[in-house]
C-alpha cells in the first residue's frame, strides 16, 4: 500500500520524506489556505522534494475553468496529478485530461457510483473520504470495501486512494480492505510508529543494561 502525506506544509513533507516511506503528496484548497502562500510556488517546492505523485487541486468548478487551471498545474512538474471534484464537470475534465496524457485524482468521492464513473473516464486516482462519512454517521470504510469490489470485478486500473484519514485504525482497515493508497496527515503518520510497549520496553532495556554495566 502506498503512503501519501495529506498536507501543503513543506516542513512536514520534508520530515515524512526523510522517514523513507513517502510515496506521494495530496493537497487541497483548504490545506493551502492554511499555509498562506502562493499555491503554484508551493506545488513547485513540494515537487522538488518528492518524486512521487503530487495532487494539485483546481479551484474552478466549471469544465473550461478546470481545464485551464489543470493544464497550468500540470506544467509545474512531471509528477503533478490534477485533482478534480467528483462532479459531472469534473468527470468530463477527467476524460479530457486522460486523453491528453495528464493524470487526474477525482476527489470528494462519497458513493461507489462516483468511483465507477471516474474509473470509466480514466482517472489515475479516486479519493473517497472516510472520515467525513464517519462524521455524518455513515461507515466510511464500507465505501472503501465497495469500491475495491467494484474495481476488482471489472479490472479498473484507477487507484483507490483512501482520504480523510483521521487515526491509525483507519489505515489498518484500509490495508485490510485492499486500498491502493492512503493519504495521511503528518500527525497520524507519526502515530503509525508509536506503541507504549515499545517505549516502556526500550526504557527497560536501556535501564537494565546501564544497571549491569554502568554508563
Ligand atoms: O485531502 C482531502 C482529505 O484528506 C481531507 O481530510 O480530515 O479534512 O476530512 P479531512
Amino acid at each position: 500500500m502506498d503512503l501519501y502525506i495529506d498536507t501543503a506544509n513543506l516542513d512536514e513533507i520534508k520530515q515524512a520524506n526523510d522517514m523513507g516511506v513517502l510515496d506521494g503528496v495530496t493537497t487541497n484548497p483548504s490545506l493551502i489556505a492554511k499555509e498562506k502562500t502562493d499555491y503554484t510556488r508551493r506545488l513547485a517546492e513540494i515537487c522538488e522534494v518528492v518524486d512521487g505523485p503530487v495532487s494539485a487541486e483546481v479551484i474552478a468548478t466549471d469544465f473550461e475553468g478546470m481545464m485551464k487551471e489543470g493544464r497550468q498545474r500540470a506544467k509545474i512538474a512531471d509528477n503533478i496529478v490534477v485533482k478534480l471534484p467528483s462532479t459531472l464537470a469534473g468527470l468530463k475534465a477527467c476524460k479530457a485530461f486522460t486523453s491528453e496524457g495528464i493524470r487526474t485524482n477525482l476527489t470528494l468521492c462519497f458513493q461507489p457510483l462516483q468511483a465507477l464513473l471516474v474509473a470509466k473516464a480514466g482517472a489515475f486516482l479516486v479519493s473517497p473520504f472516510i472520515g467525513r462519512l464517519d462524521d455524518v454517521g455513515e461507515e466510511g470504510m464500507e465505501l472503501i470495501r465497495r469500491i475495491r469490489t467494484i474495481y476488482d470485478n471489472y479490472g479498473y486500473e484507477t487507484k483507490l486512494l483512501a482520504a480523510s484519514i483521521r487515526h491509525p485504525m483507519h489505515i489498518v482497515d484500509c490495508a485490510l480492505a485492499g486500498a491502493d493508497v492512503v493519504t495521511v496527515p503528518f500527525s497520524v503518520i507519526q502515530q503509525m510508529m508509536k506503541h507504549p510497549l515499545t517505549d516502556s520496553g526500550l526504557e527497560k532495556f536501556v535501564a537494565d543494561y546501564k544497571k549491569a554495566f554502568g554508563g
